[in-house]
C-alpha cells in the first residue's frame, strides 16, 4: 500500500527522491521520509502528513547525497507519526531502510533485539529490519548478504529498501512475496529501485522486474540481481507502455474532479485499435488466446472492481449465453472453489495489485484455470500471474476514489460480452450492429452527461451535505450502479449510504426509509424492470421518503413522479448505466467539498491495497 523508491546515481537523490515520492503519494499518504547518504553517514528526515510537510523539514538539508531512499506510508503497525514514518536507522545509526509488507513474526525478533539492549524508536514491525541488517554487517556481511539474511527471518510478505553507511554508493532491494511490486529502471544518471513505474524519471523507458526471493543491488557501477542461494539471475527489462505516469492536474481542483470530467476521452481508450466503427467490427485479440469452450467465467475483484465485475457479468451472461458468476475476490480466495480447467476467472483490477485479487488469481490457477485480468496496469503483478492480461486503456489513476477506471472496465466487460457472443454465433449480426452503433454514440453521450455538474453541484450544496444516511435503488443493470454509486458517497463523503437492489426493499431497506434518509432511485426508461423500479418510488414515497430520480431526459412520468430528477441525456437503455455513473461520481465529490474533505485522500483508505 505504501510507496517506495530507491536511487543510486551521480545526481542529487534528494530531489529525485521527493519528486518520486510526490508522484507515489496516492497509494499511501499518512507520513513520508527519506534516508540519504552524505558525508557525514545517513540523514534521514521523516514527518507525518504529506510529502508537502516532508519537502518544508528538508530545506537543504542532505547536501549532495547522490544515494537514498524513500517511503510514503499507509500505516499498518504504529500510528502515523514522525516516529512511525520509514526509514527506519539501526541502532548504530548505519542502515537505513524502507520496507512495504507485514512482519507477521516482528513481536518475537523485536523482543530478542530488545534483550540484546537494542532500543526502538517506534511502534512498526519494520523497525526490525533496519536493526537486523546492522547487526548482519557487523559480523562482516556486505549489505546485500545481510539484507537478504534478514528477509529470510522475516515471516509474512515484504519488500525492503536498504542502503549502509559502509556502502555509501549502494541501494539493496528484496522482494518476499507479493507486498506491492519492486521494479527496476536504468536512467541517464541513475539506478532506480520503486514499488512502481509512476516513480521512474522519464527518461526509463523499460523496467525489470524483481520477483519473489530476489534480492538486488544498484550502484554507481551497475545492477545485479541475485536469487535466494546467491546465484546471479539475468532478466529481461520490460519496454513501459505510455499511461503509467501521474498527468498533469491542470484546471482541477482535485485528481478526481479531473478523472471524471475527462471520461468522454478516456473511453476512447478502451475503444481504440479494438472497435471498427465503419465495418462494425470488435476486436480484442487477447480473446483469441482463451479456450474455446468455456464453461463459466468467474469475475472476480474488489471495490469499485467488483461493481464493473458485477456489470461485466450481467452483460457476458446476456450476449455470449456463457454462464457467469461473481464475487469478492477476497471470499474467492478464502474458499475451495469447484472450478477447472474449462473455467474463466476474469479478474478485474485497476492497480493490479489488490492481495486478494492476487490471491484469487493463485487459487485459480492453482486449480487449473485459465485467468485473464483486466486491468489499467498491465506492468503489474496481477497482469504477469494471468494468463491473458487486457488493458482498459484508462491510464493511470490517481484519486482513491475509482471513477474512469470503473467506466473503461464496464465498457471493456461490454465489448468482451459482445466478441465473445459473435463468435460463438450467439449473437444474431443485427443485435451485434445495434451494440456497436451504440457503442459509437456513448463518448457523446458522456460528455452531454458530464455538461450537467453544475446542476449537481447544486444538489449536493442544498441536499446532500448534512445528510447522514441514503439510499441508492436500481435492478438489473442498474443494481451494480447503484452499489457503486453508494460505495462512492462512502469513502468519498462520508456518507453512509446503501446501494441495493430495489427487489430486497420488502426484506429490510424498507424499514429504513425516513424522511431524512433521501433514495435515489435509476429508473430504466424501458422493460419490465421499468415497472417494478416505479413501484419501488411509490413505496418509498408512501412511507415519507424522498426520491431523487435519474432518468432518461424524455421521461416525464418520472420527472412527474419523483421528488426531483436528473435527466440523463439519452435514448440508449444500453447507455445507461454508464451515464448513470456520472452524476453519482459528481455527487459523491461535490457532497465531499461541500462537507470540507479531500477527496482524492479519503481518510483510512489506500488505492493499492497490496495486504490482507
Ligand atoms: C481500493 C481502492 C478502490 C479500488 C479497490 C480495488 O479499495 O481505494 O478504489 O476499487 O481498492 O482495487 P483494484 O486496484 O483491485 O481495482
Amino acid at each position: 500500500m505504501c510507496g517506495i523508491v530507491g536511487y543510486a546515481g551521480n545526481g542529487d537523490a534528494k530531489t529525485f527522491l521527493l519528486r518520486a515520492l510526490k508522484d507515489l503519494e496516492y497509494r499511501g499518504y499518512d507520513s513520508a521520509g527519506i534516508a540519504a547518504i552524505n558525508g557525514d553517514g545517513i540523514t534521514t528526515i521523516k514527518r507525518a502528513g504529506r510529502v508537502s510537510a516532508l519537502e518544508e523539514t528538508i530545506n537543504g538539508q542532505f547536501g549532495q547525497a547522490t544515494t537514498g531512499i524513500g517511503h510514503t506510508r499507509w500505516a499498518t503497525h504504529g500510528a502515523p507519526t514522525d516516529a512511525n514514518a520509514h526509514p527506519h536507522l539501526s541502532y548504530d545509526g548505519k542502515v537505513a531502510i524502507a520496507h512495504n509488507g507485514i512482519i507477521e513474526n516482528h513481536d518475537k525478533l523485536r523482543r530478542r533485539l530488545e534483550d540484546d539492549g537494542i532500543e526502538f524508536e517506534s511502534q512498526t514491525d519494520s523497525e526490525v529490519i533496519a536493526h537486523l541488517i546492522a547487526r548482519h554487517m557487523q559480523a562482516g556481511d556486505s549489505l546485500l548478504t545481510a539484507t537478504k539474511k534478514t528477509s529470510r527471518r522475516l515471516k509474512g510478505l515484504s519488500v525492503i529498501l536498504a542502503i549502509s553507511a559502509d556502502e555509501p554508493d549502494a541501494v539493496v532491494g528484496v522482494r518476499i512475496g507479493y507486498a506491492g511490486s519492486l521494479m527496476m529502471g536504468e536512467s541517464s544518471d541513475a539506478w532506480i529501485l520503486a514499488s512502481n513505474a509512476a516513480a521512474m524519471p522519464s527518461d526509463v523507458n523499460a523496467v525489470t522486474h524483481i520477483d519473489h526471493c530476489e534480492a538486488v543491488r544498484i550502484s554507481t557501477d551497475g545492477a545485479t540481481i541475485v536469487d535466494v542461494v546467491g546465484n546471479l539471475v539475468e532478466k529481461e527489462s520490460v519496454k513501459l507502455i505510455a499511461g503509467n505516469r501521474i498527468s498533469e492536474i491542470n484546471e482541477h481542483a482535485h485528481f478526481m474532479h479531473k478523472e471524471i470530467s475527462e471520461q468522454a476521452a478516456t473511453v476512447q481508450g478502451a475503444l481504440r485499435g479494438r472497435v471498427d466503427f465503419s465495418n462494425k467490427r470488435i476486436d480484442i485479440p487477447e480473446l483469441a488466446l482463451l479456450p474455446p469452450e468455456l464453461n463459466r467465467i468467474v469475475l472476480a475483484g474488489m471495490g469499485t472492481s467488483h461493481f464493473a465485475a458485477m456489470t461485466g457479468a450481467r452483460r457476458i451472461e446476456r450476449l455470449a449465453r456463457i454462464p457467469t458468476s461473481v464475487e469478492y475476490a477476497g471470499e474467492l480466495a478464502d474458499r475451495d472453489p469447484v472450478m477447472g480447467e474449462r473455467d474463466l476467472l476474469l479478474a478485474v483490477t485497476q492497480s493490479g495489485e489488490t492481495y486478494d485479487t492476487l490471491t484469487a488469481i493463485e487459487k485459480a490457477k492453482s486449480v487449473g484455470s485459465t485467468v485473464a485480468v483486466v486491468t489499467a496496469n498491465v506492468h503489474s503483478e496481477a497482469a504477469r500471474m494471468a494468463d491473458v492480461a487486457i488493458d482498459i486503456g484508462s491510464g493511470l489513476e490517481v484519486a482513491v476514489p475509482a471513477t474512469k477506471t470503473f467506466i473503461n472496465t464496464m465498457l471493456v466487460l461490454y465489448m468482451m460480452g459482445l466478441q465473445l457472443g459473435r463468435n460463438a454465433g450467439r449473437l444474431s449480426q443485427p443485435d451485434f450492429d445495434r451494440h456497436v452503433q451504440s457503442i459509437a454514440s456513448l463518448p457523446g453521450a458522456i460528455n452531454r452527461t458530464l455538461g450537467q455538474e453544475n446542476e449537481i453541484e447544486d444538489l449536493a450544496y442544498d441536499r446532500f451535505i448534512n445528510v447522514e444516511n441514503m439510499l441508492i435503488l436500481g435492478r438489473g443493470d442498474l443494481f451494480p450502479i447503484a452499489m457503486e454509486g453508494a460505495l462512492k458517497m462512502k469513502e468519498t463523503a462520508y456518507v453512509h449510504a446503501e446501494g441495493c437492489s430495489a427487489s430486497e426493499m420488502k426484506h429490510g431497506i424498507n424499514a429504513l426509509i425516513q424522511p431524512d434518509t433521501p433514495a435515489i432511485v435509476l429508473v430504466p426508461e424501458n422493460g419490465e424492470l421499468r415497472n417494478k423500479i416505479l413501484t419501488s418510488i411509490y413505496e418509498v414515497q408512501s412511507r415519507s421518503g424522498e426520491v431523487i430520480a435519474l432518468a432518461q431526459h424524455g421521461d416525464i412520468e418520472v420527472q412527474a413522479l419523483a421528488d426531483a430528477w436528473i435527466p440523463i441525456p439519452t435514448d440508449d437503455d444500453e447507455h445507461t448505466p454508464f451515464l448513470m455513473t456520472i452524476p453519482l461520481q459528481q455527487l459523491a465529490y461535490h457532497t465531499a467539498i461541500a462537507r470540507g474533505y479531500n477527496p482524492d485522500r479519503p481518510r483510512n483508505l489506500a488505492k493499492t491495497v497490496t495486504v490482507a
